[in-house]
């Protein structure tokens, strides 16, 4: 049931080098706390974090909204962050942008906690009106409104170690 391929192990490893380029230049003479959002954030996150030049730190934290191809709407978190953001540049790293309710539960979430800077590193956005908001500093990809998996992203768990991002099809 893997459609196609969307974007191949080459497409992402040569964006990524770019990407890295973008953030060694956007925090020069900074450190980052680089804050990936479990679990899908890891292949991309660790990817890119070992092409940087800029000094950085690395937490965590984990929040739950889907279930099967459809988000609940409803985050929870289920893991905070070990340190403490308060006066950091703090980045953070998703695997695809879809609904934006998890970035902005985060963002209203860091918010209270007086970090120098919050800024955004997404693998993917999706093309949709209710996520043109949330600001998104370094973007791999835009896509479709399609689910998507390999490359971090989940099908219930599955598919995660692809090297690749393809489009899921349920009817095939
Ligand atoms: P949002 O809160 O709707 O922006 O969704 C963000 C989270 O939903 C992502 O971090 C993913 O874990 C999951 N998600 C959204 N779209 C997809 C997809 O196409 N494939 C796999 N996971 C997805
Ligand atoms: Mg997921």
């Amino acid at each position: 049931m893997i459609d196609r391929t969307l974007l191949s192990e080459q497409d992402i490893q040569t964006r990524l080098d770019q990407l890295g380029h973008e953030i060694d230049s956007c925090y020069a003479g900074r450190e980052i706390l680089a804050v990936g959002i479990l679990k899908g954030s890891v292949f991309f996150m660790t990817d890119l974090l070992k092409r940087l030049k800029t000094p950085v730190a690395v937490d965590f934290l984990q929040v739950r909204s889907y279930t099967g191809t459809s988000s609940s709407g409803n985050i929870q978190l289920i893991r905070d962050l070990s340190m403490d953001i308060a006066g950091r540049d703090v980045l953070l790293f998703e695997d695809v942008v879809d609904t934006g309710l998890t970035l902005r539960k985060i963002l209203d979430l860091f918010a209270s906690r007086q970090p120098r800077s919050v800024k955004i590193a997404a693998l993917l956005k999706k093309d949709l009106l209710e996520n043109r908001d949330i600001p998104v500093e370094f973007l791999g990809f835009t896509i479709g409104p399609e689910f998507v998996i390999g490359y971090g992203l989940d099908l219930d768990e599955k598919y995660r170690n692809l090297p690749y991002v393809a489009v899921w099809d349920p009817s095939r």
